[in-house]
């Protein structure tokens, strides 16, 4: 048995998908109250809410922010945390379905940061004690959707309900993430790609089947568009790990879709600039916008500590 877990089925956090609106409302509300309890150190009242148990962490990608903070918060919670090398995801050193039959031996939870969302999947198919945590996949970031949201309601004093967002450029993981949880806190998204870049049709099929609040997803090419009258714009790099040889094409095919002083000038005046990060200032974003004080991008990056310390408690306890 892994430690201290229970024997039932373990829950997984693969997608925002895998919260309903109001689980993931609540873990919004938690991740509120962890922030403010942080400053009590080991006298938090989650300071043990994971005493004894044990969550590894395996990164098949770089990752700076999402392994610090899983690293700081599992710790903070309790728990202990197991670096696993990547190397040993490769097939043709042993099946993934035996690893992940080895891991929930001895572990509660894994963070795994991966290329296709299946091979998540087919963990969670063959380790029914395992909670596994979907640390960034092709098609899915929903821990950085869980901070972008405590950053907006934060912005926003607790209502993001009837807001707008826009996210301009590749219709990407982090973009799925940010309108899935959108849909369901009742914030409606204007989504700007190319073409050829687009959400993927079944993203577009789940946002209207999962919002809330009368929110809608609407789909532009134009950036200016989308950008009109919003109170956020977001944006990501145009190129995502694992497509680096695509790097010229998409430079020139998302040129128009840089985030800048002009194109921020047609949200509303206090609209906030989001971005997950890392950031190419001169191509996703200016070095004018990022730094202007419109953006949140280092409070997006440390809700990432308290957002996903929320969601760890709502999962293993
Ligand atoms: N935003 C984000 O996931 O950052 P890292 O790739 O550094 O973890
Ligand atoms: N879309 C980017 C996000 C990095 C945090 C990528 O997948 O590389």
């Amino acid at each position: 048995m892994p430690s201290t877990a229970p024997s039932t089925v373990a829950r997984h956090f693969l997608s925002i998908l895998d919260f309903t609106p109001v689980e993931l409302r609540d873990t919004l509300d938690l991740a509120t109250k962890l922030k403010s309890d942080r400053r009590l150190g080991t006298k938090a009242p989650t300071a043990q809410a994971l005493g004894g148990r044990h969550v590894g962490l395996l990164f098949e990608k770089p990752s700076l922010r999402t392994r610090v903070t899983f690293t700081i918060g599992v710790r903070e919670l309790g728990a202990d945390i197991v670096a696993i090398p990547a190397d040993v995801m490769h097939a043709d050193r042993e099946p993934i379905d035996d690893v992940a039959r080895n891991l929930e031996r001895w572990i509660d939870a894994v963070v795994i940061r991966t290329f296709g969302q299946d091979r998540l999947h087919e963990i969670t198919k063959a380790t029914p004690r395992l909670s596994v945590i979907n640390a960034l996949s092709n098609e899915e970031h929903p821990c950085q959707a869980l901070s972008d949201m405590q950053t907006l309601v934060e912005r926003w004093n607790g209502k993001p309900e009837g807001r707008r967002i826009a996210f301009i450029g590749d219709g990407n993981n982090v973009c799925t993430s940010l309108v899935h949880a959108a849909m369901m806190l009742g914030v409606s998204a204007h989504v700007a790609t190319p073409k050829g870049y687009e959400l993927p049709d079944e993203v577009v099929d789940q946002a209207a089947g999962i919002s809330q609040h009368g929110a809608g997803l609407t789909e532009f090419t134009d950036p200016k568009a989308a950008a009109r009258d919003v109170d956020a714009i977001y944006t990501d790099v145009w190129t995502s790990m694992g497509q680096e040889v695509e790097y010229a094409e998409r430079s020139r095919k998302f040129m128009r879709y840089q985030v800048n002083a002009a194109l921020m000038a047609l949200a509303r005046p206090d609209a906030v600039f989001m971005h997950c990060l890392p950031a190419h200032r001169g191509e996703e974003v200016t070095d004018e916008v990022i730094e202007s004080p419109a953006s949140v991008v280092f409070d997006q990056a440390e809700n990432r500590l308290h957002a996903q310390k929320a969601m760890l408690v709502r999962l293993l306890t």
